[in-house]
């Protein structure tokens, strides 16, 4: 149909057709990238999960080949919910998945390569103990029990995984050990659990050095100075925190504990849940990626025959100083660009719109710095905006004047804007330093009703007498606008469902301030972004 073909998407992660949510078990394994996903083989809404498969060796183009895990054993009957993928022994990939039963209850199960010489890994063979870990123990709730990590060794040698769970009706991340991966035994106590929530799906694990880009193998031995990141998904949105591994204690404990977790610091600001990410051996990196779901409607995803994306993978790091992760899309994503177009030197005062032209606006990769002329008229923050930035963005919108900002892009406009998604920032002067406010406006992203249009936000902390210019990246993907702010401190995935899409080329794209202050504009550059193969 028209409105599949229209917001399809070109090059971020989809399966041939269908429902997908998490992404699951990815690894790089003898020079191939695995991505598995929850999948629905019979329809584009959630439901009959089991494990859809697909390879690449550049994580850009995509071969579907055959489901990994199906539903054909009592322990996953209703369901091959989330897992992870762990290479053990050197070369054994092994994946510990979440299954429900026929009374919904969550257990994990095993499953191996078939055949570990295939390149692919086509085949995957149940192991013959499953369920591998039963839903018991004191304060646990069998339907709230799910989503296991990628294993990591402690000292002692055995193998270590976290598993999503409510403990005492509290979110938790509890710890297994195992000498073989196969039979486990659960520790007295969580890696981790915190009374501010109930229920963590998708829990992560995994170590990072502060101001390095380079990635941690977490079964590998972890250098001095790094710090650990267990990463949660809950509320609508994946949260993290930053800590140390206690290795006597065998828990994580984190740098700062936030009673409030509407102030717990995000993966991304906008529509991504579930992430997972894994240590990419080929480039030394770690690599997560993340679920986005349609915010149309379920007919219109019955409609289109698909629904779900992933967002592009990104190299996921810690800033130099051990407080905030950074992530930027991996490089191989800039093998899509075609025909660049760059501006030098512009600058926009108060009211001005640049048409950026000469791209195709609506598949498309833009960089653009912004430079301030002056900090001198920084509004005041508040830092009560923390606890509901969404709400914040939708009182400072595009349009309303700010002292610094907002200064941004305008992507996917029609003519007469009646149609626009805005992508900008304010700065504002907190007691010690500037905090730099980044919204991602989907308010008029579409003219059709019953779209879900946020406007979602983050704030990052700047130091602007150290660094006048601050960044944007911004990728869209017909239906997927996808944002990168300071590079890469605040990350806002969103989409947007354009009548403007209709005839290619109609949609706009500008670069604006409706800030009192000029913003100068010393790079911009902008390049149209092919298809990727998968489709
Ligand atoms: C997260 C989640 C997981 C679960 C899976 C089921 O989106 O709810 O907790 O394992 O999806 O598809």
């Amino acid at each position: 149909s028209i409105v599949s073909k229209r917001y399809r998407t070109a090059y971020h992660f989809q399966p041939p057709k269908n429902w997908i949510n998490d992404p699951n078990g990815p690894m790089y394994y003898n020079g191939i990238y695995h991505e598995f996903y929850q999948y629905n083989p019979n329809g584009s809404l959630w439901g009959n999960i089991i494990w859809g498969h697909s390879v690449s060796t550049d994580l850009i183009n995509w071969i579907p080949v055959e489901p990994a895990i199906e539903r054909d054993i009592p322990s996953d009957i209703n369901g091959c919910w989330t897992g992870s993928a762990t290479i053990i022994s050197g070369d054994q990939p092994i994946i510990i998945y979440t299954g429900a039963d026929k009374e919904n209850r969550q257990l994990q199960n095993i499953v191996l390569p078939k055949n570990k010489s295939d390149p692919y890994l086509r085949e995957w063979t149940k192991a013959g103990n499953n369920p591998v870990i039963q839903p018991v123990g004191p304060g646990l709730n069998a339907s709230q029990f799910r989503d296991p990590t990628t294993g990591w060794i402690g000292p002692d040698g055995l193998w270590r995984i976290a598993v999503g769970a409510e403990l005492n009706g509290y979110g938790a991340a509890l710890l297994y050990k195992s000498q073989d991966f196969l039979n486990w035994t659960r520790v007295d106590h969580p890696l981790y659990s915190s009374n501010a929530s109930s229920m963590w799906e998708c829990p992560d694990f995994f170590a990072v050095l502060p101001g390095n880009s380079g990635g941690l193998d977490l079964s590998a031995e972890i250098p001095n100075g790094a710090k650990h990141v267990l990463k949660m998904s809950l509320d609508s949105c994946d949260k993290y925190m930053i800590g140390v591994y206690d290795l006597k204690r065998d828990t994580f404990m984190p740098d700062s504990v936030l009673d409030d977790r509407r102030l717990w610091s995000r993966i991304d600001h906008g529509n991504f849940y579930a992430s997972k990410s894994f240590f990419d051996s080929k480039k030394g990196r770690r690599i997560i990626w993340g679920w986005t779901n349609e915010t149309d409607s379920s007919s219109d995803d019955v409609a289109k025959g698909w629904a779900g994306i992933h967002a592009i993978p990104r190299t996921i790091w810690l800033d130099s100083y051990g407080k905030q992760l950074l992530q930027w899309p991996v490089e191989e994503i800039e093998s899509l660009r075609r025909n660049e177009i760059s501006h030098q030197g512009l600058e926009l005062k108060k009211g001005d719109l640049f048409e950026i032209k000469g791209t195709d606006t609506s598949q498309a990769d833009v960089e653009v710095d912004f430079e301030l002329t002056s900090i001198d008229n920084a509004d005041p923050f508040d830092p009560s905006w923390l606890l509901d930035v969404e709400k914040h963005c939708r009182e400072a919108g595009a349009s309303v004047q700010g002292g610094i900002g907002p200064f941004g892009l305008v992507v996917l406009a029609s003519d007469n804007m009646e149609e626009h998604t805005a992508v900008h920032f304010r700065v504002y002067k907190s007691q010690q330093s500037y905090m730099i406010l980044m919204c991602s406006d989907l308010r008029w992203s579409s003219l059709r009703s019953g779209m879900y249009t946020p406007a979602y936000g983050g704030f990052f902390e700047f130091d602007l007498q150290k660094e006048r210019k601050i960044s944007l990246r911004t990728l869209i993907d017909r239906s997927a606008v996808e944002s990168f702010g300071g590079g890469g401190r605040v990350c806002i995935m969103a989409r947007v469902y354009p009548v403007v899409l209709v005839d290619d080329g109609g949609a706009h794209m500008y670069a604006f301030n409706n800030g009192s202050t000029t913003v100068r504009v010393p790079q911009l550059r902008a390049w149209s972004m092919s298809r990727a193969e998968h489709k």
